[in-house]
């Protein structure tokens, strides 16, 4: 610091002393200030200039010394104070220094004593500033670096996918919640802890490997099966700015639900391919017969094939307009025309015709008509809405054996008018019920297996009867039946 800059309060009530000490260290180029008593000193060191330096004579009228010195400490802690005083015994001395002063003079003293204290003391005062600027550095430093790690440590604890770092001991230094959840192994121990203890060779030689390649920015990824599910295993070698590999970063991203949507996907395209391929096969066989010309003298003949090979043509062209529906709904492309539909109408329909299919298993479908003078007519749309009946009298005579009997009725309650089809099939056990509506999915057991269908029938039948505001409601019991009910508001 600049003496120039260094301003130096002078507090005795002895003209000479205070005005000895303004020239002896406006010489040196202090700027001094004077006060004849304490309250005076207070009032200058108050008024607003920054003072480094305090002498003060102990015995002051008004305020003494030790007085003013307690003061003057409270409000600068960094103040240096030196005692000036004509009474210069210890007791005095220890006294004012336990106030916080740094030193005192005796009176009478030299310039350099004067000088050479103040000096003294202000590179201490520098030094005690330097020393309290870098523990204050140290300390907002450390905070930081607090915060970073706290910050840190909670980001790797949130994040879903489990993480493990180990070092090149082969040691797991680091392991957060989701890890201890994937490898129940891993939360057992507490960190560090030998790779080995996980007792999965799979993941130890996806680590290996990545620990014995060449250095350099290298990731290894495997699927693998940990417990029930499946997990995108990556593992990154920790690179050191000098370019060496310090240890491995483990990265589990658990991957079954999209596993198992790929699945779906796949078994979807198989299913549909087998649903397209028979009718295909079929028409194509009934087309070669025409073809051959065998039957070209037998017109009879040649009617029946044509309209075999039509119904065919027909089945397969609405299995594509599910598919496309399905589709449409999903990506919200569906506009539902709705008019005054007589429910019972297209029921009736869809029941006529399903009786061929009935008819081939000898099962009886029988049909109630609406009961309500006033008709059962819903603001619906009625080529959607005979899709449901269809699908669902379609399957109430696939899940049902030979000679059972289909039912299927109307009726209106509250603001509803609902269709209800019933069988006495082989039902559905109470925990697939919800899944049924799911796509694609099929209920697997020994009544099942030899029935195709692509698991789509229901999922089309439920959004097609939420896009009416509709509900579609299940009872089945096991062995027994089902019975399946959509209410549409009553227009
Ligand atoms: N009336 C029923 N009785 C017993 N089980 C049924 C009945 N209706 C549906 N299910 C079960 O629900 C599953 C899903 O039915 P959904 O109609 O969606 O598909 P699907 O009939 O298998 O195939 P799709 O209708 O697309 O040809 C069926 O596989 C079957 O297990
Ligand atoms: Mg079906």
């Amino acid at each position: 610091m600049n003496e120039q800059e260094i301003r130096v309060l002078v507090a005795d009530d002895e003209l000479g002393i205070r005005e000895g000490c303004r020239r002896i260290l406006m010489e040196e180029g202090f700027e001094v200030a004077t006060a004849s008593d304490g309250i005076e000193a207070l009032e200058i060191f108050d008024g607003g200039a920054k003072y480094s330096v305090a002498l003060v004579d102990l015995m002051m009228p008004r305020l003494g010394g030790l007085e003013l010195i307690k003061k003057l400490r409270a409000l600068d802690p960094d103040l240096l104070l030196i005692i000036i005083t004509a009474h210069a015994t210890i007791d005095t001395a220890v006294e004012g220094t336990k106030q916080g002063a740094y030193s005192y003079i005796p009176k009478p003293f030299t310039p350099d004593e004067l000088l050479l204290t103040i000096r003294n003391g202000l590179e201490r005062q520098a030094l005690a500033l330097e020393a309290k600027r870098l523990r204050e550095e140290r300390e907002r430093r450390l905070l930081e670096v607090a915060s970073e790690r706290s910050k840190s440590g909670t980001i790797l604890k949130c994040i879903t996918d489990g993480l493990l770092v180990i070092n090149l001991e082969k040691l797991v230094v680091l392991r957060n919640n989701a890890a201890a959840r994937i490898l129940p192994k891993a939360s057992r121990q507490s960190v560090p802890f030998s790779l080995s203890a996980l007792e999965d060779p799979k993941i130890e030689a996806l680590i290996y490997e990545v620990f014995q390649g060449d250095p350099g920015p290298r990731i290894v990824s495997q699927e693998l099966e940990i417990g029930k599910s499946t997990f995108m295993v990556n593992v990154s070698p920790v690179i050191e700015p000098g370019g060496e590999t310090s240890g491995a970063v483990a990265v589990f991203r658990d991957i079954t639900e999209l596993k198992k949507l790929e699945t779906a996907k796949s078994m979807f395209v198989s299913m549909v391919a087998h649903e397209l391929k028979s009718p295909l096969a079929a028409t194509e066989g009934w087309l070669n017969l025409l073809l051959s010309g065998l039957i070209k003298d037998n017109p009879k003949e040649a009617r029946h094939v044509i309209e075999r090979s039509h119904l065919r043509v027909k089945t397969l062209r609405t299995l594509v307009s599910e598919l496309l529906s399905i589709t449409a709904i999903e990506t919200g492309n569906f506009q539902l025309r709705r008019s005054s539909v007589d429910m019972a109408a297209v029921a009736h329909q869809a029941v006529d015709a399903a009786r061929e299919k009935a008819a081939a298993k000898g099962i009886s479908v029988t049909f109630t008509d609406c009961p309500l003078e006033t008709g059962c007519t819903a603001l619906a749309d009625g080529e959607a809405l005979g899709l449901v009946f269809t699908n669902l009298i379609d399957n109430a005579i696939k899940y049902t054996p030979n000679g059972g009997a289909v039912t299927v009725w109307i009726a209106q309650n509250g603001m509803y008018v609902s269709v209800s089809v019933e069988d006495n099939g082989v039902g559905i056990e109470a925990e697939e019920l919800d899944k049924i509506f799911e796509e694609f999915y099929r209920v697997k057991n020994e009544y099942t297996t030899d029935i195709v269908g692509t698991g789509l029938g229901l999922s089309l039948v439920k959004r097609l009867v939420e896009l009416h505001q509709g509900r579609i409601e299940v009872e089945s019991t096991p062995g027994a039946g089902s019975i399946f009910t959509v209410k549409v508001p009553l227009s």
